[in-house]
């Protein structure tokens, strides 16, 4: 919880969230292939994030404001199509269209990140973004992020960005 925002972590309910989320071409430009989802995979996508529960004590928050209104996703996974950046975990996030550049995905980030840490489910954190992506940079550089290197998308080819924090300096900010 936040002051405007409250992350509850994602579950069979929550079909229609990730279909919103994975279906739409604009949110989907720079993750993976680039291609939007369909809605079969979707349902894969909704499991995945459940199974991330259920398997490591973390996974995908749903984001949304106070009044239930659904803002985008926000958590953590294990990013192993990302050799560079395991063991991870990896921290990511999504904003719906008509809720982008309100703060809200900097916001549901700094609370993820401080619950990760305070559960002392790990230790480090990574993110990885598009290089195309500067929109997803920012949230890393907002929220004190330490930038690692440039690699190579293993499947896709397209330069990415890796990016780190560790639990001393995620208190120490
Ligand atoms: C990446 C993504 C989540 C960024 O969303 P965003 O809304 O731009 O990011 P933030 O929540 O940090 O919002 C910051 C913006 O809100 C503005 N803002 C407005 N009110 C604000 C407030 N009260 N507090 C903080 N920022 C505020 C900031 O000025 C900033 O705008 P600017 O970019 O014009 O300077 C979004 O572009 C997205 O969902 N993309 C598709 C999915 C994706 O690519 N995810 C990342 C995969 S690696």
């Amino acid at each position: 919880m936040t002051s405007r925002l409250a992350l509850r972590p994602v579950d069979r309910a929550d079909y229609s969230v990730i279909a919103r989320i994975n279906t739409d071409p604009e949110l989907m430009r720079h993750i993976h292939t680039g291609v939007p989802h369909q809605h079969d995979e979707c349902s894969v996508d909704l499991e995945r994030g459940i199974t991330a529960w259920h398997d490591d004590g973390f996974g995908p928050f749903v984001t949304e404001l106070l009044d239930g209104t659904v803002v985008g996703t926000v958590g953590f996974g294990r990013p192993a199509w990302c050799p560079e950046a395991m063991p991870g975990p990896d921290v990511g996030w999504t904003v719906l269209q008509a809720h982008q550049r309100h703060g809200y995905a900097t916001e549901a980030a700094a609370a993820s990140i401080g619950w990760f840490f305070r559960a002392g489910l790990g230790s480090r954190l990574v993110g990885i973004h598009n290089t195309d992506n500067p929109a997803s940079g920012a949230v890393m550089r907002r929220l004190g992020l330490r930038w690692l290197r440039q690699a190579v998308h293993p499947q896709c080819q397209y330069p990415i960005e890796l990016w780190e924090t560790t639990a001393p300096e995620w208190r120490a900010r």
